[in-house]
């Protein structure tokens, strides 16, 4: 009874405009779009600079954003506001900022009119390496996407996408590469022709793409506004908006049965969306499943939730639960390792919240070992030619561990003192290479039969390194 009258008391408080006082954020709005909106768009959204809303930059210290407002950005568009703003001003404004987007709206006539076919010409001579072995790596720090040949390692050429975390995609047949950043920019770039063919902006806030296995349509998961965007790959123009109403957690390509599937951090279900027919259909799950990996054989999907207290088996042919092994520490599933030895499948994915490797034995279900780490990894990778498993640490130290014995058997440490994160193998997994994920970083390559350093190339934070063939599972 109490909080239903004190209820009734706020809400008259809130409608009545006498009692409502100007807050620093109402201050901060209207400097916001006095002074901010032409590049960063009224509804914050982003246009030329990028979106300021809690989505992005909530997590960002105040004290950094007053230096970025202060002093603007050397080299590039965002200026300086020291001159024309007090300091009471732009607290306000970084207040302001930092609210989250209100009820986004992002729809097709928006999406179209940020569609860019580009005319630029490719290369000339137009290289032909061995596409089989070709890598795209990921610059974060400058948001542009490297094409590299992975014989050679010689950079070919890249393209700007602006905020981007890492998961580019290939069509299968090698042909076209399609990178999403986080913003919602999506480019397509010809891997024949050697040039970008074209980008669009599909939403504000984006997690992820995927491209279906006949390279006809993209999907773009988006978490602002919640919805896929599909889009014509030869046309770039969005067929289909597809609303979620719930925050995705991923969406991945399921190729034996021609569908998109799509989790959420919110909900417990898994849908399979048809790209054809667009056909969706819905899985109860147990819990929601933030992240999760389809096992090579497609027919279990394993996935926990953020708070990751368990893992679940969901069997997509009787389409329940199977199974649910209780687990600690966070298992970061979707950078899972999977392989086979002796006619048995494995996986071995390490934990956001604990130094451990856990290898699990698909199918049976069952955690055969908790491999101490030196500290908590991101990302576990191996490769069918080679005997060790390779695993960060949260540290300047990548971890290899023996397949057979499951022991620690060797490490490298790429530059001591900076964080060495993400490995990628070549094709035939003679190389492996390594991030070092700092403004003044690399991607070291290593022989992964004599643990020696090859080759050395600066990036500025390498955040992921991606194989044409290896990147099957
Ligand atoms: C003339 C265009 C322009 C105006 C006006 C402008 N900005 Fe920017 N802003 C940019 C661009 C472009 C960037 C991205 C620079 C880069 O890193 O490439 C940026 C970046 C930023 C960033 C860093 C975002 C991040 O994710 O790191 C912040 C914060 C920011 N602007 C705040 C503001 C505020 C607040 C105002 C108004 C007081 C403002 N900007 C006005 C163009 C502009």
């Amino acid at each position: 009874m109490k909080l239903f009258v004190y209820c009734i008391t706020a809400m008259i408080f809130s409608a009545n405009p006498l009692y409502a006082e100007p807050t620093k954020t109402d201050s901060g709005k209207e400097l916001y779009q006095s002074n901010c909106s032409s590049c960063h768009h009224p509804e914050r959204y982003g246009v030329s600079g990028p979106p300021l809303i809690a989505e992005t930059i909530g997590k960002r210290k105040d004290a950094d954003l007053t230096e970025t407002i202060k002093n603007g950005l050397p080299a590039t568009n965002m200026p300086s506001f020291k001159a024309s703003l007090k300091d009471d001003e732009i607290a306000a404004i970084v207040s302001y900022i930092k609210t989250p987007a209100v009820s986004p709206r992002w729809e097709t006539k928006d999406i179209l009119t940020t569609r860019a076919v580009s005319d630029t010409k490719g290369l000339s001579p137009r290289p032909k390496p061995d596409m089989t072995n070709f890598f795209m790596v990921v610059e974060g720090g400058k948001g542009d996407v490297h094409f590299m040949d992975g014989d050679t390692f010689t950079l070919l050429d890249k393209a700007h996408v602006g905020a981007i975390h890492g998961g580019p995609k290939f069509d299968n047949n090698l042909k076209n590469a399609y990178l999403g950043g986080r913003d919602g920019w999506v480019v397509k770039y010809d891997l024949t022709e050697w040039r970008e063919v074209g980008r669009l902006r599909a939403g504000i806030n984006t997690r992820n793409i995927a491209v279906s296995t006949d390279g006809k349509v993209l999907a773009v998961a988006n978490t602002l506004p919640e919805n896929i965007v599909l889009i014509n790959t030869e046309t770039l123009e969005p067929t289909r908006n597809i609303s979620l109403e719930g925050k995705v957690g991923a969406i991945y390509t399921l190729k034996s049965k021609e569908v998109f599937v799509i989790s959420f951090r919110d909900r417990p279900e898994v849908w399979f969306l048809e790209w054809n027919s667009l056909i969706i259909s819905k899985f109860r799950v147990d819990q929601p499943f933030s992240d999760f990996f389809i096992e090579p054989g497609e027919r279990f999907l394993i996935g926990t939730s953020r708070e990751g207290k368990h893992l679940s088996i969901l069997d997509l042919e009787s389409r329940k639960i199977t199974k649910s092994l209780e687990g600690e520490g966070m298992p970061h599933l979707a950078s899972a390792a999977i392989y086979k030895d002796n006619g048995k499948m494995y996986a071995a994915f390490p934990h956001i919240e604990e130094p451990t490797l856990t290898v699990m034995e698909l199918y049976k279900w069952s955690v055969i070992e908790n491999v101490k780490l030196k500290g908590t990894g991101f990302f576990a990778r191996t490769h069918d030619n080679i005997n060790t498993i390779w695993v960060d640490t949260g540290s300047d130290t990548i971890q290899i561990v023996d397949k057979k014995t499951l022991k620690i058997v060797n490490e490298v440490v790429p530059s001591p003192g900076k964080k060495a994160m993400h490995i990628e193998f070549t094709k035939d997994g003679k190389y492996a290479l390594v991030s070092i994920w700092e403004n003044d970083g690399a991607v070291v390559i290593y022989d992964t039969a004599t643990l020696k350093e090859v080759k050395r190339l600066p990036f500025m934070k390498p955040v992921g390194k991606y194989n044409a063939t290896n990147k099957k599972y």
